[in-house]
């Protein structure tokens, strides 16, 4: 990787998850730019930690590929780029429309897509690290969620693909599973019974939270990080076993 202080995008980092990576990756020492639609929000995270804020809505390709590029301008480059930005719903399949399918896959697949291009292009010098926040239903499950489900296996199939082709540029491309982690994602779907539900299925009786996904994304984007690549890691305290 390139610069002595190691630079890192991260969409998604106004809140939840991406926050959490945000917070971590600028406690290892990185400076980092967050890109998200939620401007006071994500302002106000990147000015806590002395980095820059982009304000961009992933769902449209253009302002999508113009944002992360000014957000990696800001930085003056990119060695580490973390997609944890995402969008969710529910709906069963025999409900779903295309408008639903359309903003889901609009940020989770081709905005993840997008970026990672975007990163890639000015990784190629120096190599980087690529980390895209996928989902446990990816691998499992979806019910009631297949348009989420799917978007997010288009997520690992995408950081596969990126993995065989940018290897040769020492660029490492790895997915994050979690599995359920109270955030503001899945609120207005949560109810008590629900959360009671999903903590009886962790061996670890408990739900994930943001800091358990912010580890694992900060032992990928660093020094011990360097020769994982094309993998999809489930940190779901035992809810995936594969
Ligand atoms: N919370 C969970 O249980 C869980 C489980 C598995 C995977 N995930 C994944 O983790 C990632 C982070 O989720 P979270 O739980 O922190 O959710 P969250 O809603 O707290 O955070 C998501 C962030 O993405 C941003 N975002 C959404 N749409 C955007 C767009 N069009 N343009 C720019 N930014 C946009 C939001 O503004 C928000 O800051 C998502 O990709 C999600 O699918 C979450």
């Amino acid at each position: 990787m390139g610069s002595a202080v190691k630079r890192a995008v991260v969409t998604g980092g106004a809140r939840g998850i991406g926050e959490a990576i945000a917070r971590r990756l600028a406690d290892e020492g990185m400076r980092v730019g967050i890109v998200d639609v939620l401007e006071p929000e994500g302002r106000a995270v990147a000015e806590s930690l002395s980095g820059t804020f982009t304000a961009v809505d992933l769902s449209d390709a253009a302002a999508a590929e113009a944002g992360i590029g000014a957000a990696i301008d800001s930085l003056g480059g990119v060695d580490v780029l973390v997609n944890s930005a995402g969008a969710f719903g529910r709906s069963s399949l025999l409900d779903l429309n295309a408008a639903d399918w359309d903003r889901v896959m609009a940020v989770n697949a081709r905005g993840t897509l997008i970026a990672m291009q975007a990163a890639a292009r000015r990784m190629l010098a120096d190599g980087g690290r690529i980390i895209n926040v996928a989902s446990m239903a990816a691998k499992h499950r979806g019910d009631g969620e297949g348009h989420y489900a799917a978007s997010k296996a288009a997520v690992l199939a995408l950081t596969r693909a990126a993995a065989l082709e940018w290897g040769q540029y020492v660029i490492t491309v790895n997915a994050l599973c979690p599995g359920y982690v109270l955030t503001d994602l899945g609120a207005d779907t949560r109810t008590s019974e629900q959360v009671a539900a999903w903590t009886a299925l962790s061996q670890l009786g408990r739900l994930g939270t943001p800091w358990d996904i912010a580890g694992i994304a900060a032992f990928l984007a660093g020094p011990d990080g360097g020769y994982f690549t094309g993998q999809a890691l489930n940190v779901t305290g035992g809810m995936v076993m594969h």
